[in-house]
C-alpha cells in the first residue's frame, strides 16, 4: 500500500516514514518544509529511503494536497503547528494550519475515495483531566486562576480549595481543551469523525503524550520541554523548570509513537466504517517535569536544573492518561524505557533551525 504522510519530514513524521517503510509500505510525504521549523536547509536524509517520495507543499493548499493524495491508499495526518505558542497572536496560524489543513486534507480524501485515516491528536484535549478528592470522589477542577499561579498555588483544587489527587484519564473522559492548540486538536478529531461518518471512512485518532527522541526540534518556543532542557544543557546552561517542577507528564519515545501509528493504520482495515476510534498513546509511566530536567541534565553532564516558579498561561498542570485501550485493542505498548530513552536522547542529534546558535 502507499500511505500519505502529511508532515512526514518533521520530528514524528520522519520516524513514522521509517516505520511504514519497515512495515513494507510505500510512502508519499507531503511537507511544507517551513523554514521556521526546518531551517533554510531541511535535512531530508532520514526520509530519503526506497519507496518514499516527497511532495513539497502546504497541507492547507488544495492543489498541493490533491497532488499528494493521488495514488495513495490511506493517510496519516501529522502536519500541524504544535505547542502553546508565544502569544495569542499565534491563534490564526494554529487555526489555519491545524483546522484548515485538516479540512483540506479530508475534502481531498473524500474526493479521491481514500477511506482510511490516522490522525495525530494529543493528550491536551483532556485539559487538566480528572482528580480525586479526599473522599475518593472524581472531581474535574476549573481551569487554574492567574492569581493562584502568581501566588505559587500551582495544583488545581476542589470547590472548597481542598487538595486533589490527579488520576489517569481514559478515552471516555470529558474533553476540555484549555488553549488554542488543544482546541484545534479536538477540532481535528471532530472533523475527522464527521468525514468518517459521511464517507463511510475509518479513522483512528492517536492522542499522543509528550513525545521525545532523536530529531526533536531544538531552540524554538514551539519545541517540547524535553528538547528545551536538552538544548540548555548542550549550551552548558541550567534547564529552567517552570512552576515548582511537580507537573506530571508521560514521556513517550518517538520510535514507540511511530509504531503506534503503524498499529493505528492496521486498525483502519477492520474498524467499523463511519467511525473514529481514539486511543491514548503514552509509555504508561508518569514523571514530573523536575525529574525530566534532572534526567536530561545528568545524562548530558549538567548543569543542574533551576526551578523558577514562573508559569505560562494555558499550561495544563498534569497530563496523565491510561494507554491500556490501545494495548488491549491494537496490541501496542511502549517498549523504550525512560532511562534508556533519556540516555540516547542526551546524545542524539536534534533538528536545528535557521539562525540557531546551537552546536
Ligand atoms: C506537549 C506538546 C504538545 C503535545 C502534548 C501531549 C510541545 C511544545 N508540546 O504539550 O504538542 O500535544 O505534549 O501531551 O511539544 N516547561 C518547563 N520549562 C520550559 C518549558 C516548559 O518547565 O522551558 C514545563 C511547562 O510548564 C509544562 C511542561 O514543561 O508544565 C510541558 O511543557 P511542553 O512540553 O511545552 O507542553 P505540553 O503542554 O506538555
Amino acid at each position: 500500500m502507499t500511505i500519505l504522510v502529511t508532515g512526514g519530514a518533521g520530528f514524528i513524521g520522519s520516524h513514522v516514514v521509517e516505520a511504514l517503510v519497515r512495515a513494507g509500505h510505500g510512502v508519499r510525504v507531503l511537507d511544507s518544509l517551513r523554514a521556521d521549523v526546518h531551517g533554510p536547509d531541511p535535512d531530508l536524509a532520514p526520509i530519503t529511503l526506497p519507496g518514499v517520495d516527497l511532495v513539497v507543499g502546504d497541507v492547507t493548499s488544495p492543489s498541493a494536497v490533491a497532488a499528494a493524495v493521488d495514488g495513495c491508499d490511506a493517510a496519516v495526518h501529522l502536519a500541524a503547528k504544535v505547542g502553546l505558542g508565544v502569544d495569542f497572536a499565534d491563534t490564526t496560524d494554529y487555526v489555519h494550519t491545524n483546522t484548515m489543513g485538516t479540512a483540506v486534507l479530508l475534502a481531498a480524501l473524500a474526493d479521491t475515495g481514500i477511506r482510511r485515516l490516522v490522525l495525530a491528536s494529543s493528550m491536551v484535549v483532556y485539559g487538566d483531566g480528572d482528580y480525586l478528592d479526599d473522599t475518593g470522589r472524581l472531581v474535574r477542577p476549573a481551569p487554574r486562576r492567574m492569581e493562584d499561579l502568581e501566588a505559587g498555588r500551582f495544583d488545581p483544587t476542589g470547590p472548597a480549595g481542598e487538595p486533589l489527587i490527579p488520576t489517569l484519564v481514559d478515552e471516555t473522559s470529558r474533553l476540555d481543551p484549555q488553549n488554542v492548540y488543544a482546541a484545534t486538536k479536538l477540532h481535528q478529531e471532530h472533523l475527522s469523525e464527521a468525514w468518517a461518518r459521511s464517507t463511510a471512512g475509518r479513522a483512528v485518532a492517536l492522542r499522543f503524550h509528550n513525545v521525545y527522541g532523536p530529531r526533536m526540534p531544538m531552540n524554538t518556543p514551539y519545541a517540547g520541554v524535553a528538547s528545551i532542557f536538552r538544548s540548555a544543557v548542550e549550551r552548558r546552561e541550567a534547564p529552567t523548570v517552570l512552576e515548582d517542577g511537580a507537573q506530571r507528564r508521560d514521556l513517550v519515545h518517538v520510535r514507540d509513537v511511530a509504531d503506534a501509528v503503524v498499529a493505528g493504520l492496521d486498525a483502519t482495515t477492520h474498524a467499523a466504517t463511519g467511525s473514529l476510534a481514539a486511543y491514548n498513546v503514552g509509555s504508561g509511566i508518569v514523571h514530573t517535569i523536575g525529574q525530566l530536567a534532572d534526567a536530561v541534565s545528568r545524562a548530558g553532564g549538567g548543569p543542574a536544573p533551576v526551578v523558577t516558579g514562573r508559569y505560562r498561561i494555558g499550561d495544563v498542570r498534569h497530563i496523565t492518561a491510561s494507554s491500556e485501550r490501545i494495548a488491549a485493542e491494537l496490541g501496542w505498548r511502549a517498549r523504550i524505557g525512560f532511562t534508556e530513552g533519556m540516555r540516547e536522547f542526551a546524545l542524539a542529534p536534534l533538528r536545528q533551525r535557521s539562525g540557531s546558535a546551537q552546536r
